[in-house]
Formats: structure tokens, sequence, C-alpha cells
């Protein structure tokens, strides 16, 4: 599809790695899901989420998280004007159609539950009152992986509320050589808006119709189950994730022009949308293995019982 192809063109621009990551961020994107971008510091997150949020042509802002910001810093408050003496409603910055939450482990539980609520409603309550949030509504959220110090991880019931988590790596060698030509060139601007706030909607409705077939229904319910019984499972895939993992097939779907999902576009897909939601058994951990070997072994016994075309 030419949005895609143009997507992945203009972010080569900016960022030198796997064109999967594009992907990736288009289909959360179109799935009306919400993007959790892992990676150590230094790799490119915040100027590939940047560079992404203003490809989509969308009002888009962006919080630093820190360890003092308070919830009110992200959803906003009523405040004081001391010349009328009267309060006033002060929106904060999640009144936006896409905001970049930067480094979300490093602010306190309770703000981080601020931003979450919010996603999971579409709406903000503010001294009872109720304001929903603009629609398309898309969060993108940085972090660096759980090991490092003074952060605070999320807790698994509002990871379970990103679509996705996007891992991002170190580049390879030739990725990281071409990372310094791009750095070497004079002027960098932000890329140009493929999509408006209207289309992007529009794009979401047709991504909602794509054909899922029965057979791979009963594939995606067949994966999250076996999640759930894994020895070296404590927290299994949610049906939300099950649901996540149509969602985000149907719109890979979409971006590749079909009107129906293919087994191997939950393949794909698996990985990000269903890793972040495991948990392990802490002998299962020190033994070394990791959510993600975890789903390749799920995605090598769970059989898909169906046409390999639809
Ligand atoms: N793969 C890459 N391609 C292009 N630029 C990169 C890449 N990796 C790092 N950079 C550059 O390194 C710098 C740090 O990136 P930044 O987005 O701040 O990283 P992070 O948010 O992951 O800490 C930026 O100037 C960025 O352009
Ligand atoms: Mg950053």
């Amino acid at each position: 599809m030419v949005l895609r192809e143009a997507l992945r063109a203009q972010l080569a621009q900016i960022y030198a790695g796997p064109v999967e990551i594009i992907d990736r961020l288009l289909i959360a994107a179109l799935a009306g899901g919400h993007v959790l971008l892992e990676g150590v510091p230094g790799v490119a997150k915040t100027t590939l989420a940047k560079a992404f949020a203003a490809s989509l042509g969308c009002a888009f802002s962006r919080v630093q998280f820190t360890p003092d910001l308070l919830p009110a810093d992200i959803t906003g408050g009523y405040i004081l004007n001391l010349r009328t003496q009267e309060f006033t409603l002060r929106r904060g910055p999640i009144f936006t159609h896409v905001l970049l939450g930067d480094e979300i482990n490093r602010a306190p539980a309770k703000t981080q539950a601020a931003l979450l609520e919010a996603m999971q409603e579409g709406q903000v309550t503010l001294e009872g009152e109720t304001l929903p949030l603009p629609d398309p509504f898309l969060v993108l959220a940085t972090q660096n992986p759980m090991e490092q110090e003074g952060v605070y991880p999320l807790p698994e019931a509002q990871v379970d509320r990103f679509l996705m988590k996007i891992a991002v790596p170190y580049p390879s060698e030739a990725q990281e050589r071409a990372m310094l030509d791009l750095h070497g060139r004079a002027a960098r601007p932000s890329p140009p808006a493929l999509l408006d706030p209207a289309r992007l909607k529009a794009l979401r409705a047709e991504v909602e119709a794509i054909h899922v077939s029965e057979a791979i229904r009963d594939y995606i319910v067949a994966l999250a189950r076996a999640s759930r019984v894994d020895p070296a499972v404590s927290l299994g895939a949610s049906p939300r994730a099950a649901l996540a993992l149509m969602r985000a097939a149907k719109a890979a779907a979409h971006l590749d022009a079909r009107d129906f999902t293919l087994p191997d576009d939950v393949r794909a897909l698996a990985q990000p949308v269903l890793a972040h939601r495991l948990s392990l058994h802490p002998e299962a951990a020190l033994e070394g293995l990791t959510p993600e070997a975890i789903i390749e072994g799920l995605l090598d016994a769970v059989p898909y019982r169906g046409p390999a075309d639809r």
C-alpha cells in the first residue's frame, strides 16, 4: 500500500534500523492501539516516536516523565485565577491526538496510572467532571528495559493496555554506519504529514471491516490459551490480548492491501502483541527463559487448522 511505502521512505531519512519497527508503528496506529517502545538509551526511541507522530499529521504533544511528575501535569486540573477568584479548567497535555510519553517508567506509579487510565477509558475525570479525549487518541510511550536503576516498572495490569511493545534494538553495523551518514547531512526537518485525524479515523474503520476467518479466530484463541497453561508462565495472555492480536492482524492485512487476514499476519505479530503481557515464574526467568522465547515456542507448538491462504 502507498501509505506504508511512503512512511518507510520518509522515516528512513531519520532512522536507520529494521523496517519492521516502522511497519509495526503503523499497524498499531491503524489498529487503534497504543505503543510501548522499549530499548536502552540512545537507540533513537524519542527520535522515532517524534518523526512517526509528525508523519501522522495529527495534533501532537510530548511529556517527559520524571520522578517528580504529578498526575495533574498530564491530565490538567482546576487552577485558581487570583484576579477573578474563580477556578478555571486547564486541560493538560493529554488532550491531543498523539501523546509521546517519554521515559514513562521514570515517573512513580500514581502518575503512570493517570495516563494509563485515560488510555483505557478514552476520557479524563477532573474534580468529578468527565472530559472525553480527542478521537483518534494514540499514546506512544518509551521506556528503558527494567533492569535499569531508578525506574518504576509498569504493573502487569497496565502494560496490558498497550497494544504492542516494540523492541528498539541496537543498530546493525551497516545501520550504524548509515546513521552517521544521515547525521552528516545539514538539515533534517521533521517529516511531512501523510495523514490527518479524519483520514486516520477512516483507515481505522476500514481495518475494522477486514475479514477474519473462523480458522484464524480459533488460532488466536488457541495461542492465548496455550500461553496461560505454559509451565514457565505465571500470567499468560489475557482475553484483551487475544482481541489485540486480532486487531493488529487486521491492520497488517490492510497495509498489505488484502481484505482478509492470513495466519502469517498472526504469526508475525504474536511477539510484539503478546510478549510484554506474559509474566514468567522466577525459576524460569532465572534459567534464562524470556517471554519472547515462550512465544516462539507457542508458535511452534500451536497448530493452525485451516487453509493456508485464509
Ligand atoms: N538507528 C539510528 N538511526 C538514526 N539515528 C539514530 C539511531 N540511533 C541513534 N540515533 C541518534 O542518536 C541520538 C539519540 O537518539 P534518541 O532518540 O534521543 O534516543 P533514545 O530516546 O532511545 O534515548 C539521536 O540524535 C538519534 O538521531
Ligand atoms: Mg529518549
